[in-house]
């Protein structure tokens, strides 16, 4: 090869084209590239464009290799969009989003079991004319205790472990407040605000200052219901009361009646119902005694009527108060109250 200084420049020229190209994977990168050495005013065409000055001798053989480096470079142009292309196509194939596949599943949340019961168990109640109503969950001592007839020293305190809140009431220092240890504050509440006749359901959430164990928890629900009016007897509350219990456990269910104490109530009597695990003849579910215990009810006391200002000589009523988890836990045959607060999916997505 003639050392010219044309043929310098030749390979020069070459070298950095190629050189060039390594890096260049873009169709942008392609194009300017071409335009640097190919194209109008490109180094190889401008050479290329020189050679005309040059002897025919010279001409000749820088030119021929002028044009040899010309397809070479061409042939490179091509060869790295083809790839490109080929790049391009596979990445678009490979992101592709296919339309037929199924979707992804949006996870379903449901309800909580105790949530589910309590829409059950009012929507029972509400069927039959009953109304349902919230209260607070902090509540006055006066509600709690005082308007049901269980004055400060009276023993079945004692029944209602309380959580007392640490807070006092700068306008009376006798007024205290507490976490509520039934939804029974309501029946007062509910009096208070309304004239006879009431008929109202009450779902919440109470507390006990109380060990957990399978079947206690330090919270847990209540759904209270109230009914005064006129003439209204213990046949009522029966007749309600034994209605609910086929809604809820069935049509055969039989129910019964003994007598119980609660202080807001006289007479007082607990509710319960024939075992529908085994009908009745005794097994794990109702401890051998074909009964299970489901609420607490009774008629108002005179002294609470009169506390609200209703006229105990004119308007009777009854009262009755459930658990909820028990309720579910019958249903559901649910052995350990602690499941339903321990936040484990497994559990909860069985309902
Ligand atoms: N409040 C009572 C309890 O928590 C239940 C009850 C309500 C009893 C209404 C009689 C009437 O045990």
């Amino acid at each position: 090869m003639t050392d010219q200084p044309l043929q310098t420049d030749l390979e020069a020229i070459v070298r950095d084209a190629r050189g060039e190209m390594e890096h260049s994977s873009t169709p942008e990168a392609l194009e300017s590239w071409r335009v640097s050495y190919l194209g109008r005013r490109g180094r190889l065409t401008l050479l290329l464009r020189s050679l005309a000055s040059l002897s025919l001798e010279e001409r000749r053989t820088v030119g021929a290799e002028a044009n040899r480096a010309k397809a070479q470079l061409e042939q490179l142009l091509e060869q790295r969009q083809q790839a490109l292309k080929q790049e391009t196509s596979r990445l678009l194939q490979e992101g592709r989003i296919d339309v037929t596949l199924p979707g992804r599943p949006v996870p379903l949340g449901r309800l909580h079991p105790i949530t589910q019961t309590v829409r059950e168990i009012c929507a029972a109640f509400v069927s039959m004319g009953f109304d349902a109503v919230e209260g607070p969950e902090v509540e006055w001592e006066h509600y709690n205790f005082d308007a049901l007839n269980i004055p400060r020293d009276h023993p079945a305190r004692d029944m209602w472990d309380t959580l007392w809140v640490d807070w006092t009431d700068p306008t009376s220092q006798q007024r205290r407040m507490l976490l509520r240890t039934h939804t029974s504050p309501m029946q007062a509440r509910v009096m208070e605000k309304t004239r006879p006749p009431v008929r109202v359901v009450v779902p919440g959430r109470v507390y006990r200052y109380e060990a957990s164990d399978a079947t206690h928890e330090w919270h847990f629900t209540q759904v209270e219901g109230l009914a005064v009016d006129e003439r209204i007897t213990f046949a009522d509350m029966k007749g309600t009361l034994y209605e609910f219990a086929h809604r809820i456990f069935g049509a055969d269910r039989k129910v019964r009646f003994r007598c119980d104490y609660f202080p807001f109530v006289e007479p007082g009597a607990e509710m319960a119902i024939d075992c529908f695990a085994c009908q009745g003849k005794g097994c794990r579910i109702c401890k051998d005694t074909g009964w299970i215990e489901i609420m607490g009810a009774g008629m108002v006391h005179p002294k609470v009527l009169d506390g609200v200002g209703y006229d105990p000589s004119v308007y009777t009523g009854f009262a009755f108060g459930l658990g909820v988890e028990r309720i579910a836990m019958l249903k559901y045959g649910i052995e350990d109250i602690r499941l339903f607060y321990a936040n484990d999916v497994r559990f909860l997505r069985q309902f």
